[in-house]
């Protein structure tokens, strides 16, 4: 699979799978071809998907997995703990370890420092954030020296991301997209639906085929295999440049559905 930043095009996201569900997932997924796997602490079910990596048969440099530092332990006494216990969890160290959600402004510098040492501490071979805005990504960018390679984000058809990823793209930092269906909401959007039926092919590969033209890296969660080959199936086809503008044309900046209280307000800053 085609990669950016070493980062494969296209992942399998986890949450809200639990036990023996997240476990399925994960081994459907591999089978299928999936080869980047998406977890946080804040999922629970870093264990289970740990568990499918080793059973899957397939030799684990072949994967990339991908998980996220929970906001209570971002800290300097839970930081490099945590992660420690997401590695026993996962089997090993991560491809890269990600700051689940800003912390406090004043809090950023100190942050990507942690970040910066478990990389030095082999949890990870590599680094990054999730939920920055464009300023608290130039900040972490500059602090870490150009080692953060991904920031991980709402994006999808229904918001409007053209700041964020213009910023990240001028720094060499790739946007991954989480909610890339918008949860379902993004597949009857009107030029979604109108390019579906006209290439002959499902709303969801036509969203994630935008997501993936624009150079962003989707992480959709299904746990159903019919879903699951369709989502591969994006990375085979392209989209017009007419269909893409007509897709972007509706994304809106208050378009999110994903939402945090603690993140109210910050969103612009
Ligand atoms: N960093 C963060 O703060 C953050 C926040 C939210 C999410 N995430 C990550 O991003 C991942 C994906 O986001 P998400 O789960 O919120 O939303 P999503 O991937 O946009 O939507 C998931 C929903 O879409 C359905 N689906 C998947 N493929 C489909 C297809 N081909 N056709 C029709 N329906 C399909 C799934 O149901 P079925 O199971 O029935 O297919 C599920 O109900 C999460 O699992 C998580 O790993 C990160």
């Amino acid at each position: 699979m085609k990669t950016i930043n070493g980062i494969p095009a296209l992942g399998l996201g986890t949450y809200p799978l639990k036990g023996n569900d997240a476990y399925y997932a994960v081994r459907m997924a591999i089978e299928l071809g999936y080869r980047h796997i998406d977890t946080a602490q804040m999922y629970g079910n870093e264990v289970e998907v740990g568990k499918a990596i080793k059973d899957c048969g397939i030799a684990r440099q072949e994967l990339f997995i991908v998980t996220k530092v929970h906001p209570h332990n971002l800290g300097s006494d839970h930081f490099l703990e945590s992660t420690e216990k997401s590695i026993a969890n996962l089997g090993g160290p991560v491809d890269l370890l990600l700051i689940h959600w800003p912390p406090a402004d004043s809090e950023i510098s100190s942050t990507v420092d942690r970040l910066m040492l478990a990389k030095q501490s082999g949890f990870t071979k590599a680094i990054g954030v999730s939920n920055f805005t464009p300023r608290m990504l130039r900040d972490a960018h500059a602090r870490s020296g150009g080692e953060i390679i991904c920031n991980q984000v709402e994006f999808h058809p229904l918001l409007d991301q053209s700041e964020l990823l213009s910023t990240a793209k001028q720094l060499g930092i790739v946007l991954e997209a989480f909610s890339p269906l918008a949860r379902g909401a993004a597949l009857w959007a009107d030029p979604v639906q109108e390019i579906s039926l006209r290439l002959n092919r499902p709303a969801s590969e036509i969203v994630l085929r935008w997501i993936m033209q624009q150079g962003v890296i989707p992480i959709p969660m299904t746990s159903k295999p019919e879903n699951a080959k369709s989502n591969l199936a994006a990375l085979e086809f392209e989209l017009s440049a007419d269909d893409m503008h007509a897709i972007s044309a509706i994304g809106d900046r208050d378009g999110r559905i994903v939402h945090t209280d603690w993140m109210t307000g910050r969103w612009d800053s």
